[in-house]
């Protein structure tokens, strides 16, 4: 990484004139959460460009030319299949993808480094490095690259030296930074009507080209052009703003469980303040996801590096108090189950770090559900949208964390302590608690009276989302914890 001197540094290494002045072949590399949508998006909208999703993933590749797409997520069915077969293609053929496009989108994953320098904190970059070396290795003539997968401030410096460096000799390149701001769950309705489209980079005519394709349905005032770095940085300080409002109102939740006051009625107070606002102020079990954790550890190891441990520790407590959040819900469960869940059924509702998606990446069930098995609770999972592989699969994965494998102990435990169930009813049958992990709809629409009568008494219910009507709980019988009130 190299220190910024100015921020007008140039990447440009070609003659501007040779840029295709309009689009009609993209190819995007990952077929993920981020990769999926936005392509099925974009082949929707502009019915003239064909557009071409790559993946190393044979098996996701095949799930995204089925019925049964790889992820869920509301509309997305509808609109693949209506691209699908048109112009839109899912395919492992990366280098026929590159090979034939005007513009090559890297959409994949950047998760944490688990390893070496920057062990924790750094993003790890190979996945990016990989396809940029593929994409030199098989560009002719003039691509313009777009860096859609979230990215360290500066990576587009060390993607633009692999693809001069390993590049055939007469090709060309121009990188943009288009980072992407969809949430899962209203991924479509996000990308159907962003709050905005932000595009970095250096050559004019290579951001034209890029906002020509958004400006097919998103209006020019949304799409905001900035020079490379500060897209790249704006993407990572946007994900640890929002998380940073999760862990501030999560926080007071814990001092009004202590005092009495009640977090609903803080946070309305406080969100009807027109410079605090009202939205990302649901306190909760604790901010989940593949994004916002990761990119806060990322924006901590780059201060870090920039010699800024100031910085970097300010923003690392955003990390800390949502572990703290996770923990405390687990303690306080334990605690008022007269401190033992020993051999306790608990019914956990719930285990996608959200509503309306599968995706459980670093959702706060997997800790939660990890401390209740330690604590020798056997618990019983329902999700509408996770199956019990995965489930296993997340808690194998943090359970070894740190040993680097699972110990027989925590194997027998999450084997023998974790089972799944087809509904929240049969989830809660005979169970000394219910814990709400997310807040998927339907369970607001469940029958608690009849669930009660099948739990053991007394019946307590734990709601990590504040998602149920407490009061009409209480008056069937329940014991409940909510977050942020007494
Ligand atoms: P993902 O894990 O769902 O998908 C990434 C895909 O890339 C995988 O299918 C993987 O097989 C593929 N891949 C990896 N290396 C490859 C290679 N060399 N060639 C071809 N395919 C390869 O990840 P995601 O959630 O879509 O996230 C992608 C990026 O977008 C990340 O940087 C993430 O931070 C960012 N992002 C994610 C979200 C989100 O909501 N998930 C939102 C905004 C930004
Ligand atoms: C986030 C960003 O919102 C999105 O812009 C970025 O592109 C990717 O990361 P995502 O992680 O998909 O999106 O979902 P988001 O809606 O941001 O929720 C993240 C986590 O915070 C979830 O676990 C959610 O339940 C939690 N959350 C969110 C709260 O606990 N309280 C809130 O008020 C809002």
């Amino acid at each position: 990484m190299t220190e910024c001197t100015n921020g007008q540094t140039s990447l440009n290494t070609h003659d501007e004139t040779m840029i295709t002045k309009s689009i009609k072949k993209i190819c995007c590399i990952g077929a993920g959460y981020v990769g999926g949508p936005t392509m099925a998006m974009i082949a929707s909208r502009c019915k003239h460009i064909q557009v071409h999703v790559v993946d190393i993933n044979q098996e996701r590749i095949n799930a995204w030319n089925s019925d049964e797409l790889p992820i869920y997520e509301p509309g997305l069915q509808q609109i693949v299949s209506d691209a699908r077969g048109e112009n839109l293609t899912f395919s492992t053929r990366v280098e026929e993808a590159i090979q034939e496009s005007d513009m090559i989108f890297i959409s994949v994953n950047t998760p944490t480094k688990t390893f070496g320098i920057g062990n924790g904190r750094a993003s790890n970059l190979e996945y990016v490095e990989k396809c940029a070396r593929v994409i030199a290795e098989n560009s002719d003539g003039h691509k313009i690259v777009v860096e859609k997968s979230t990215l360290p401030v500066r990576t587009a410096e060390a993607v633009q030296r692999i693809l001069i460096s390993s590049g055939k000799p007469g090709a060309t390149f121009d990188v943009l930074s288009n980072p992407e701001f969809l949430a899962e769950g209203t991924a479509i309705e996000d990308l159907e009507d962003p709050d905005r489209v932000l595009i970095g980079g250096d050559s004019e005519q290579a951001i034209q080209c890029l906002v020509d394709v958004y400006g097919t349905w998103v209006s020019r005032e949304k799409i905001i052009t900035t020079n490379l770095w500060s897209s790249e940085l704006s993407k990572l300080t946007a994900n640890a703003f929002l998380a940073q409002r999760v862990s501030s109102i999560n926080a007071i939740s814990a001092l009004c469980e202590a005092t009495g006051a009640n977090i609903e009625e803080v946070a309305r107070a406080i969100g009807t303040d027109s410079r605090i606002g009202p939205k990302f102020l649901k306190a909760s079990v604790g901010f989940g996801g593949s994004c916002f954790q990761k990119d806060i550890l990322n924006l901590v190891y780059l201060c870090e590096h920039f010699g800024l441990p100031e910085v970097a520790e300010y923003w690392y407590q955003v990390v800390r108090m949502n572990d703290f959040q996770k923990r405390r819900f687990s303690t306080r469960i334990v605690r008022h189950m007269f401190n033992t869940v020993s051999d306790k059924k608990i019914a956990m509702l719930g285990f996608a770090f959200k509503k309306d998606t599968n995706d459980t990446r670093e959702s706060a069930a997997i800790y939660v559900c990890r401390d209740l098995i330690q604590e020798r609770a056997r618990v019983t999972i329902y999700d509408p949208k996770v199956n019990l592989e995965q489930i296993r699969h997340d808690l194998k994965t943090l359970m070894a964390n740190g040993q680097g494998e699972l110990s027989a102990h925590d194997r027998n435990l999450i084997d023998n302590n974790v089972r799944i169930a087809h509904s929240a009813e049969e989830a809660a049958q005979n169970a000394h608690a219910i814990a709400l992990m997310t807040e998927w709809e339907e369970f607001t629409k469940v029958d608690f009276e009849q669930i009660y009568t099948s739990m053991k008494k007394p019946a307590f219910l734990f709601d990590g989302r504040n998602l149920l009507d407490r009061d009409m709980l209480m008056d069937i019988g329940f014991e409940v914890h909510s977050i942020g009130k007494c």
